[in-house]
């Protein structure tokens, strides 16, 4: 006889009432292993397979808020890498191509001989950073702002878009560009 089996699903409860309890214990273990993967891994791939897999997981509905927040996160480096797909990769020392009228036309090494546009902490009196240069609070070396840059290939763009010191999110992600062309 043959008994047809519709779904993934049904497989699994047949193999529930089949299995010693021992390989189900398992089961649950990889299900916790995957689960603390998901919360800790900034690829989507991971959390889209423990959406897959563990459907009826007690975790699911934040494992789909995980999902959707990462899917957001590729989109916007998406849409930044094609941005510098089309008009090169930044350099320490070429003018900027992408940004504001502040940032286009100065190159990385003349803007942390500058000031900022916007104050390091909301609320700080404009006397106290205004026409003050980066040199004043920060010791900025090629090889610093290199490692600042490096913190936003990764970073969620939400994060260091709406962080508005020096000169708002148009300046970290032409640092972030920076950074994956090895800080050149
Ligand atoms: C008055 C002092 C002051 C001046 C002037 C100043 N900074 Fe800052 N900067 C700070 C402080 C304080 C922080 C840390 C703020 C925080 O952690 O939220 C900071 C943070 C930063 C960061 C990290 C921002 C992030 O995404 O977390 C960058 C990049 C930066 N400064 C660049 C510059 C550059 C470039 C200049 C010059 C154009 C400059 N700063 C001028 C005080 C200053």
């Amino acid at each position: 006889m043959c008994i047809r089996i519709k779904s993934l699903r049904a497989v699994a409860v047949v193999l529930a009432l089949i299995l010693p309890n021992s390989v189900l214990a398992a089961q649950s273990d990889i299900e916790a292993m995957m689960w603390d993967l998901v919360t800790t891994t900034d690829d989507i791939s991971h959390v889209e397979a423990f959406i897959r897999n563990y459907p009826d997981s007690e975790h699911i509905q934040e494992a789909r808020t995980i999902a959707d927040r990462l899917r957001l996160r590729q989109n916007a480096h998406s849409m930044e890498d094609a941005i510098f797909q089309s008009i090169g990769s930044v350099s320490y020392d070429v003018p900027l191509a992408f940004g504001n009228e502040i940032l286009i036309g100065r190159t990385l090494s003349e803007i942390i001989e500058t000031s900022p546009e916007y104050p390091p902490v909301a609320g700080l009196p404009e006397a106290m950073w205004k026409e003050q240069t980066c040199k004043s609070c920060h010791t900025w070396t090629r090889q610093d702002l290199c490692t600042q840059a490096n913190n936003y290939v990764s970073m969620d763009p939400a994060k260091y878009r709406e962080k508005m010191h020096p000169f708002g999110g148009l300046l970290k992600i032409n640092l972030r560009n920076w950074a994956q062309n090895d800080c050149e």
